[in-house]
């Protein structure tokens, strides 16, 4: 049974699902972390695969960028192939000024000025917050591997260039971390099809500083995180 979007049988998918932003590191999960990883996925080379961590079985698929891809891909998950856990591995920039590059940060809760969940309450303002278990699992697996990380509320834009950087300071001011582009639509698509979700991060570059992570610490930095991801499901 296919989507639009996804090209695959039911059950090619397993319960939980992990979601970089770049479904070539999708592959590369697939091929690096899995046992017996097949393709099931390909369509508009956004990959998806299937194999077991553990003896567990895991998928890990491409979501692309932004609220509208992520949300496409996690609604047919969901709705069309029985997806429960959807955990976000990916990068965003940091806004606190104790949040450091390279750090590891869980999304709790996701601000957002994109208007999807809102939309989702009639106009209303809509709490997206991550499933409570996948948090904690995921808090508790970085601790057991000795990676320190920070949990809190971060901010998903629908505009990587902000005309005006001023606003990650106000963001800053309430306590928010973080910047991403697709974990409040992640959130809000969990909630409206009573699925499971949760997302954590690498801090790839720091919006009001302007550091960034050079290019050759960004592997090393991306499996620590989905070694949290894997260790907690
Ligand atoms: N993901 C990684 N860095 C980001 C940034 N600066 N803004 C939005 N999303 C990001």
């Amino acid at each position: 049974m296919s989507t639009p979007h996804i090209s695959a049988n039911v059950g090619d998918f397993a319960e939980t699902v992990l979601m970089p932003g770049d479904p070539l590191r999708a592959q590369y999960i697939a091929e690096n972390f899995l046992d017996d990883a097949v393709q099931v996925t390909g369509v508009r080379n956004m990959y998806g695969f299937t194999g077991t961590y553990k003896g567990k079985p895991v998928s890990i698929m491409g979501s692309g960028m932004g609220i509208p891809s992520m949300s496409i891909y996690a609604r047919e998950l969901i709705v069309s192939f029985g997806v429960k856990n959807i955990i976000r591995i990916g990068t965003c920039g940091g806004i606190g000024t104790d949040i450091k590059i390279r750090d590891v940060i869980f999304a709790q809760g996701a601000s957002t000025d994109s208007n999807v969940n809102r939309a989702r309450v009639r106009g209303y303002d809509f709490s997206a917050i991550a499933n409570f278990d996948l948090l904690l699992n995921g808090v508790n697996a970085a601790k057991e591997l000795g990676i320190k990380a920070k949990v809190g509320n971060v901010f998903t834009t629908d505009t990587f260039y902000q005309a005006d950087d001023t606003f990650y300071k106000d963001l800053d001011k309430l306590g928010v971390l973080a910047v991403d582009m697709e974990t409040a639509g992640l959130y809000g698509v969990a909630a409206e099809y009573g699925a499971n979700a949760m997302a954590l991060f690498t801090v790839s570059d720091h919006v009001i500083t302007g550091e960034a992570t050079p290019a050759d610490e960004r592997q090393s930095t991306f499996n620590e995180m989905v070694k949290i991801a894997l260790e907690s499901i």
